[in-house]
């Protein structure tokens, strides 16, 4: 069987690596993945130009492809595939909604009567904002309807000062079109802890992964700006530190109500959903769904895959997924960015990556926005590699997660506090 893998980071090389022993593999990426080009057959190319990803699936005869980011699933690379006999793990324009735009995502809960949303109201000009926003008594965030590559979302007492500048953002999203539409929702803030659920999902079962926890500031202690992810962790029995298996089962209730939901709406969801989620005084809130694996997120349940990705990819195509199972171990992933990110300050240079003693750890390495040259691989103006490793308990995955950090070398940095009990307990208290 022949699997084409679309897209270029670290999520795309988890993907990939599970998928390798078991089909002759095919890549479609924007730049040359030191990982997935060892493993795969592959093109250079831009994933968001999706004729030329059909063109290079007929060509090579692909029977199934594994969309890994959301723009191409926003410009219907799903339906063109299919259009030509090729199947898909990632759902239809129609059904990619859930992700790319949040209008419909939002109206989705309330028409199918679903718990678990937030209050949220919907603007297409600023006089009907002010109006709101002046009588409005709750802190606010600010999101663009459409995609932004995860830079939109305005958080009052995160990026934004107070409700006035979250007016201010609000308004320039409507005047230029961010996210692509002359619209901005505007939802309550809340507040607890977030934790994300990914499920396989073949458009009537919904298949949930163990939980896990991203960290997306920039620097130790969750301070710094929001970054794309910096590193999550997974535990052993699928729960997290802070999330009971009641909370859990309700997170996934909501998940399960939406793939009906969206079925009803659109047309069925077919690949993974992913939920994020606050868990609140009140039990899990939906923050928003991504319609793809997440990155980080990715890297700890595949780590964990005991069932074989390429038979869950054909139960989804069959429409009969049924039982996976993950080992009972803990995961943590962590990622190794330029020094400084998410400013630019080291693009291009070397760094020195030790695979062979990061493996002897027991720890894997998944390429992401970096440079293969002749002389080595290079840094980028993102985040370069992620460092993933299993264990007993959180702890110990932690400790074998840093040690294989140390056997990277350049102008780097991670954080060393993603999965150290300290920063868990902290959160805890939360
Ligand atoms: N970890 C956030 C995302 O995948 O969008």
């Amino acid at each position: 069987m022949k699997v084409l893998v679309v897209g270029t980071g670290a999520r795309e090389h988890a993907i990939a690596n599970e998928l390798k022993d078991d089909v002759e593999l095919y890549s479609y990426m924007s730049k040359k993945n030191p990982g997935i080009s060892k493993i795969a057959k592959y093109k250079i190319g831009n994933e968001g130009e999706i004729e030329k990803v059909v063109d290079y699936a007929i060509k090579n005869n692909i029977d199934i492809a594994f969309i890994g980011p959301e723009a191409p699933l926003e410009k219907g690379i799903v339906n063109e595939l299919e259009k030509n006999g090729i199947h898909c793990i990632g759902p239809t324009k129609s059904a990619a909604r859930i992700e790319t735009d949040k209008s419909f995502m939002r109206k989705l809960f309330e028409d199918y009567n679903i718990k678990g949303s937030l209050l949220y109201k919907v603007f297409d000009n600023t006089e009907d904002l002010n109006a709101f926003l002046n009588d409005f008594e709750k802190e606010v965030v600010v999101k663009p309807i459409g995609l932004t590559g995860g830079k939109g979302v305005k958080i009052v007492g995160d990026h934004l000062k107070n409700n006035t500048e979250a007016e201010e953002y609000a308004k320039e999203i409507i005047e230029n079109k961010i996210g692509g539409f002359a619209q901005v929702i505007i939802e309550e803030k809340v507040v607890g802890e977030e934790f994300t659920i990914q499920a396989f999902c073949d458009g009537k079962n919904l298949v949930p992964m163990p939980a896990v926890q991203d960290h997306p500031h920039a620097f130790e202690g969750n301070q710094g700006p929001i970054t794309g992810g910096m590193g999550s962790y997974s535990d052993q029995n699928g729960l997290l530190p802070f999330l009971s298996q009641k909370n859990y089962d309700e997170a996934v209730k909501i998940m399960k109500k939406t793939l009906n939901a969206i079925a009803t709406e659109t047309e069925p969801y077919k690949g993974i959903l992913y939920g994020q989620f606050m868990l609140t005084d009140h039990g899990p809130r939906l923050i928003e769904y991504n319609a793809r694996f997440g990155d980080p997120e990715s890297m700890n349940v595949l780590s964990l895959l005991k069932t074989s990705l390429t038979q869950i990819c054909q139960n989804i195509i069959d429409e009969k997924l049924d039982n996976v199972e993950f080992e009972n171990k803990a995961s943590v992933c962590k990622y190794i960015v330029p020094e400084g990110y998410p400013e630019t300050k080291h693009t291009e240079e070397l760094i020195k990556i030790n695979e062979k003693a990061i493996n002897d750890l027991g720890a894997k390495v998944f390429y992401a926005a970096v440079n293969q040259e002749d002389d080595g691989i290079h840094l980028s103006n993102s985040r370069a590699l992620a460092i993933v490793a299993n264990g007993n308990t959180i702890q110990e995955a932690e400790k074998i997660a840093e040690k294989a950090c140390s056997h990277i070398k350049g102008n780097i940095y991670h954080r060393s506090d993603i999965g150290t009990s300290k920063l868990i307990e902290k959160k805890y208290k939360i």
